[in-house]
């Protein structure tokens, strides 16, 4: 029994880690042999690509024109989006447009952007952008313009160039479950930094509370899923306060997502999109939504 419990364990591993995206591409790059499928006729005409006069953005603006892909450049600098854009059509024979964008700036540049691309139709978005600070500096030395221009542009561009309305799959839970795993790297890496210096940092995050904001989800949830009472679950995690730099507060939701963990990720996704489906259609019979 422990024995293939323990060849089970391995599998999954595999699955998780490489298998599953080793398949896909097996898989993919048959159909596409055997359908001759190409870019511009699967996806649409145009690749619209952020931060695409340098590095990796640049690269897949070129390997997609070379696909066939006419190509939207959108990044800062006027000068290098002509001179990329010139450059990709004397190569590749293929259309292209640009628009200079900061990204640093937040929201008040999305608008003209979706303006624009109202224009062509669009068939792949490259969301490349992204700001480093200065690697050298501390959490603490950070400027506020450099932690500004990391959200803006590695949280907030790709976040705000959405799917068109009606396509998302429900309520907004995407964007809070990768926010928290920016705020869990985060304390992980502030934990680290700060050890030594007397101040201590704790990430703590729960599977299910029953609060008022998830009393709503907790009641589709299978019985077999430990929502825990608010009060029980804070006692615990205060419990936890100096002891340990990452935790779920108490003990039944490590168990949880431990089993969890047994499953293929994409089954543990498409349960999750299951439930968010049924909360979703559960909020907009309630008359107060
Ligand atoms: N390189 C790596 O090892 C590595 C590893 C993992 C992930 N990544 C990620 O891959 C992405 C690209 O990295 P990279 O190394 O290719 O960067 P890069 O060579 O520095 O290229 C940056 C591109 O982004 C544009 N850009 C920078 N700030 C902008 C802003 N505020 N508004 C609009 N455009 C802006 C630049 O345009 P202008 O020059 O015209 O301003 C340029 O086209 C980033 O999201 C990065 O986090 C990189």
């Amino acid at each position: 029994m422990f024995w293939w419990i323990g060849v089970y364990a391995v599998f999954m591993w595999c699955y998780n880690g490489f298998l599953e995206s080793l398949l896909g591409i097996l898989w993919g790059t048959l159909k596409t042999l055997l359908l001759r499928e190409r870019f511009p006729q699967k996806y649409g005409k145009w690749a619209v690509i952020t931060g695409a006069t340098d590095g990796i953005g640049r690269q897949y603006a070129e390997q997609l024109a070379r696909k066939g892909m006419n190509i939207m450049l959108v990044s800062r600098t006027e000068h290098k989006l002509i001179a990329v854009a010139a450059e990709i059509e004397r190569k590749y024979g293929v259309q292209t447009k640009w628009l200079a964008v900061d990204f640093s700036k937040g929201p008040e540049i999305y608008k003209p952007l979706r303006e624009q691309l109202a224009s062509i139709e669009v068939g792949m978005l490259v969301n490349n952008v992204g700001h480093l600070p200065p690697p050298s500096q501390t959490f603490d030395e950070n400027s506020d313009q450099d932690v500004t221009a990391t959200i803006n542009l590695n949280i907030g561009s790709s976040s705000t160039f959405r799917p068109p309305p009606g396509t998302t799959l429900a309520l907004g839970m995407t964007i809070y479950a990768a926010s928290k795993a920016y705020t869990t790297s985060l304390g992980l890496g502030l934990a680290h930094e700060l050890r030594g210096t007397g101040v201590q940092c704790q990430t703590v995050a729960p599977f299910v509370v029953l609060t008022n904001r998830s009393q709503d989800f907790a009641k589709l949830l299978p019985r077999f899923m430990a929502v825990l009472d608010v009060e029980r679950f804070v006692r615990s995690a205060v419990f936890t306060i100096g002891k340990t730099a990452h935790t779920c507060g108490h003990w039944m939701h490590p168990v949880q997502i431990f089993h969890i963990n047994f499953l293929p990720q994409s089954v543990m996704a498409l349960s999750v999109g299951v439930l968010l489906k049924r909360l979703r259609s559960v909020l907009l019979k309630t008359p107060t939504c």
